[in-house]
């Protein structure tokens, strides 16, 4: 089965063509438009600007994704498409249009929540996960620990009660000077704050707490783990701590240490995730666990978790890092489950901006 799929959530347009032979999903094509440069110059995602910019491309990154898997339109068995949640008017763009192109050439549509479609991603490994499973997607808008009963089927079993961490990198990158979107940027100074702080080129970040940085009461941050017995997040603590401790150093006239403010930031964030996966898997043993969104491509939280499962004794799916960010074949993957299951859309299907996974 050929699966032509849409992107187009927030601030990348994307269109991939992905093959399921019966047993294996193949990425053929995987066009990507990124309109990060534009964005960029006011600090964050502009949504009319999103829009326009979605329905600038949308047409020629199709064309270049059947040409990339040398297919043509009639050689698509199905369309999948991200329907939420997300920017109402970006969703849009990509919702119209593949109805319209399913319409036009008599394909069937399916409609994919973008959070399902992220945890998607892995699915697209050579061996994907098999539901049950945890699933945790980091992204920019999500910080949410799901129990997958099916690759249809999820249940939120804990989330950020406010921010979330990427939209938190992205905030406090910006105050110390690193350009949006700041994950990548803040990852890799952060390498650098914990290799200063433990003088170790190798297992910086396990000997980071036993450093003098770590000890260092000016940079002491709020974990953004809740300890209220949930399974739930606070990210907008730790991101209120972060920058009353930058206006503190700002109004003493001291110049704070950036790589160790980044790496103390990182530590905190990274440690609430892996202490609520912890005992998320420990609610429910013997389950694996699955790791999506665009935070997923943390350096430290990959690390991290790595050791987390291994306690554990259980699996870890995460995907490479160019599949880890916004892309429309882990559209496609779970378009092609929505539609063994039946859920395909008529002509009255509509974009919403909000989740559709409920707690
Ligand atoms: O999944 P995604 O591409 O878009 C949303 O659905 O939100 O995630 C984007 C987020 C941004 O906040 C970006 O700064 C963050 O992922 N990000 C990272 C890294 N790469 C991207 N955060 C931390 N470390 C990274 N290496
Ligand atoms: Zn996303």
């Amino acid at each position: 089965m050929n699966i032509l799929a849409f992107e187009s959530s927030c601030d990348e347009t994307s269109a991939a063509v992905v093959t399921h032979n019966g047993c294996e999903f193949s990425i053929k094509s995987n066009i990507i438009a990124s309109q990060i440069e534009t964005h960029r110059l006011y600090g964050g995602v502009v949504p009319e600007i999103a829009s326009r910019a979605h329905t600038e491309v949308i047409s020629a990154i199709t064309y270049e994704a059947l040409e990339t898997a040398g297919l043509k339109i009639s050689d698509i068995d199905l369309i999948a498409v991200t329907a939420n949640p997300g920017l109402i008017g970006a969703l849009l763009v990509g919702v119209n249009f593949a109805k319209a192109l399913a319409a036009a050439n008599g394909i069937p549509l399916v409609a994919v929540d973008h959070i399902k479609g992220h945890i998607a991603a892995s699915y697209l490994l050579k061996e994907g996960p098999k539901p049950p499973f945890l699933a945790l997607a980091v992204s920019g808008g999500h910080t949410a620990i799901y129990k997958a009963e099916s690759y249809t089927d999820f249940r939120i079993i804990g989330t950020t009660r406010d921010d979330a961490i990427g939209e938190s990198f992205d905030k406090i990158g910006r105050m110390i000077g690193i350009p949006y979107p700041a994950g990548r940027g803040f990852d890799e100074l952060s390498r650098e704050g914990f290799i200063k702080a433990t003088s170790n080129g190798t297992s910086f970040y396990s000997k980071y707490k036993k450093s003098d940085a770590y000890r260092n009461k000016d940079m002491t941050l709020p974990s953004p783990a809740l300890s209220d017995g949930t399974l739930d997040f606070s990210f907008s603590g730790l991101k209120t701590a972060a920058i009353n401790l930058l206006h503190r150093y700002e109004q003493a006239g001291r110049e704070v240490d950036k790589a160790l403010f980044a790496a103390r930031y990182t530590y905190e964030a990274v440690e609430a995730v892996a202490k609520k996966i912890s005992a998320a898997l420990k609610e429910n043993p013997g389950l694996d666990l699955v790791v999506a969104g665009g935070v997923a491509a943390n350096s430290h939280l990959r690390g991290r978790l790595a050791e987390v499962v291994d306690k554990a004794g259980v699996g870890l799916f995460i995907p490479p890092i160019s599949l880890c960010g916004d892309n429309a074949a882990m559209i496609a993957a779970e378009g092609y489950y929505e539609y063994k299951k039946g859920a395909v859309a008529t002509s009255s299907l509509n974009a919403s901006a909000l989740d559709s996974i409920e707690a």
